[in-house]
């Protein structure tokens, strides 16, 4: 299915954030940002240079999220079975992720974007977890875009803390478990339910990714590895969104 999706690039128009204004966008999207090892490869550069040509891409998509006065963007920064990776490839994305968090924190406060993390924050190193901490404090009464940061996240990790916490407080006679009882128990309580996923590089896969809120999510997805993807490809994916047709299980056909 995502396959057929491909051919849309290649039909770029220009004018796409033009035509963009006539349309219905997404309450929240959520991106896999993968490829940044293949790009560097490509070029003959080590993986870690993808990683760094990586950040400028997502400083730019967040930026359009924001002039496009996008309600909820999610990116997906590290996974929990990322931590198989080599631990130098591992200490340089937390040093980045670091820095990164560190140089933006202002900028984000500026364009009114709000914070959040999801995942296992506090097991990260103690100087990162303590920015994101400050970070999502510096910027919690923005009113903009809402930023979330899947890091040290996967999405059955997600669940099984969910289940764990509903758990530790039920008491015996307690109602039954209900769907709003776990949605309120994920990382991502009080988000929209994710209506478009956008993976870059070509790969036709969640990898753990948002498993319970993309339920309906509608995938789009571009060969063009991460630190290629522009404005303009955000832009496509959110004017090809806006003409898809859900569902959600009916028979009659809901326009985004
Ligand atoms: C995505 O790019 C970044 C992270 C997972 C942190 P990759 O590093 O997965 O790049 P590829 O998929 O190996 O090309
Ligand atoms: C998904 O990409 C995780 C992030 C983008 C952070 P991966 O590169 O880890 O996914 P797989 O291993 O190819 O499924
Ligand atoms: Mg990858």
């Amino acid at each position: 299915m995502w396959q057929s999706l491909f051919g849309k690039n290649a039909e770029r128009d220009n004018t796409i954030f033009e035509k963009l204004k006539e349309c219905s966008l997404p309450r929240h999207t959520a991106i896999i940002m993968d490829g940044n090892g293949r790009w560097a490869k490509l070029r003959g550069l080590i993986r870690t240079a993808g990683h760094t040509a990586g950040v400028d891409t997502l400083r730019n998509i967040i930026k359009t999220a924001v002039d496009l006065k996008l309600e909820a963007l999610t990116v997906y920064a590290f996974s929990t079975e990322n931590w198989k990776r080599p631990a130098p490839e591992v200490d340089f994305l937390m040093t980045l992720f670091y820095d990164y968090l560190k140089k933006e924190i202002s900028e984000m406060k500026r364009d009114n974007v709000r914070l959040r993390f999801l995942g296992r924050i506090d097991e990260l190193a103690p100087r990162l977890c303590q920015l994101a901490h400050e970070a999502v404090d510096e910027l919690k009464d923005n009113t903009g875009l809402t930023l979330s940061v899947a890091m040290n996240y996967g999405g059955q990790d997600e669940l099984l803390r969910a289940v764990q916490k509903i758990a530790a407080a039920k008491k015996e006679n307690d109602r039954e478990i209900t769907l709003e009882d776990i949605e309120k128990n994920l990382d991502t309580a009080g988000l929209p339910p994710v209506d478009l996923v956008i993976r870059t590089s070509g790969d036709l896969r969640l990898s753990n990714f948002l498993i319970w809120q993309t339920a309906y999510a509608e995938f789009w997805a571009t060969e063009k590895n991460w630190p290629d993807f522009a404005p303009e490809d955000f832009a496509q994916a959110l004017y090809d969104f806006s003409h898809r047709e859900r569902r959600f299980g009916g028979v009659e056909a809901v326009k985004c």
